[in-house]
């Protein structure tokens, strides 16, 4: 199974990076999961209308496409999610190869109302692009007191929660994705 994970801020030493740790490790626990980490810093991505020579939207298309599922993480900016989330999907084609796949959203906030504003946002967009948004996102209210300077989780509820939410992808995605790919081979295979 792959998990392709992406990083919505680009802080890569920020909270949302912090969290996702947690999440890799987990994933990495429960074995048999090729991890595919987007790292919006390590690619050029061009705003809609603008083109690049050197842009890395297909390759960024071909990471998702080949992912089983996705984490989307954000931090709360201005009452919603980052810009470069929106930049992200924005280059994932129109339409979206997101489409259809299993999508789990996570959200970081400096204050205590959380990144609830945020999630519900993202989550707007996503399903308005045809993807699998799972039930029950996770908002990590005052983030700053969450996790120390070197990443450590500093609160065992919330890394319990971000440990479930990792289990709740992969049993989504073993139930519901993978035996999809599994029949379409079958049926191809046959033919
Ligand atoms: C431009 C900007 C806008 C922000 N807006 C909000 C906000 O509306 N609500 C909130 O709770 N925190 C807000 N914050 C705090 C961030 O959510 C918080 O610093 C978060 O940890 C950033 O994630 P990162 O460390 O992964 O980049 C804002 C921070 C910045 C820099």
């Amino acid at each position: 199974m792959k998990i392709a994970t992406i990083l919505g801020s680009l802080n890569k030493n920020g909270s949302c990076a912090h969290a996702l740790n947690i999440i890799h490790d987990e994933f990495r626990k429960s074995g048999d999961i090729e991890i595919i980490t987007i790292v919006p810093n390590g690619f050029t991505l061009p705003f809609p209308g603008q083109s690049l020579t050197n842009s890395d939207e297909d390759k960024l298309q071909k990471l998702i496409s080949e992912a089983d599922g996705i984490i989307i993480t954000t931090p709360e900016y201005h009452g919603t999610f980052s810009s470069i989330v929106k930049l992200i999907i924005e280059n994932l084609g129109y339409p979206s190869v997101l489409s259809g796949k299993a999508v789990s959203l996570l959200g970081v906030a400096g204050g205590s109302i959380g990144a609830i504003k945020s999630l519900e946002h993202l989550r707007s967009v996503c399903s308005h692009i045809g993807a699998i948004v799972l039930p029950g996102p996770v908002s990590i209210p005052n983030v700053h007191s969450v996790f120390d300077t070197e990443g450590n989780c500093l609160d065992k509820k919330v890394e319990k929660r971000l440990r479930t939410f990792a289990v709740e992808l992969v049993t989504y995605t073993e139930k519901h994705i993978c035996p999809e790919h599994a029949l379409e081979e079958q049926v191809r295979e046959k033919s």
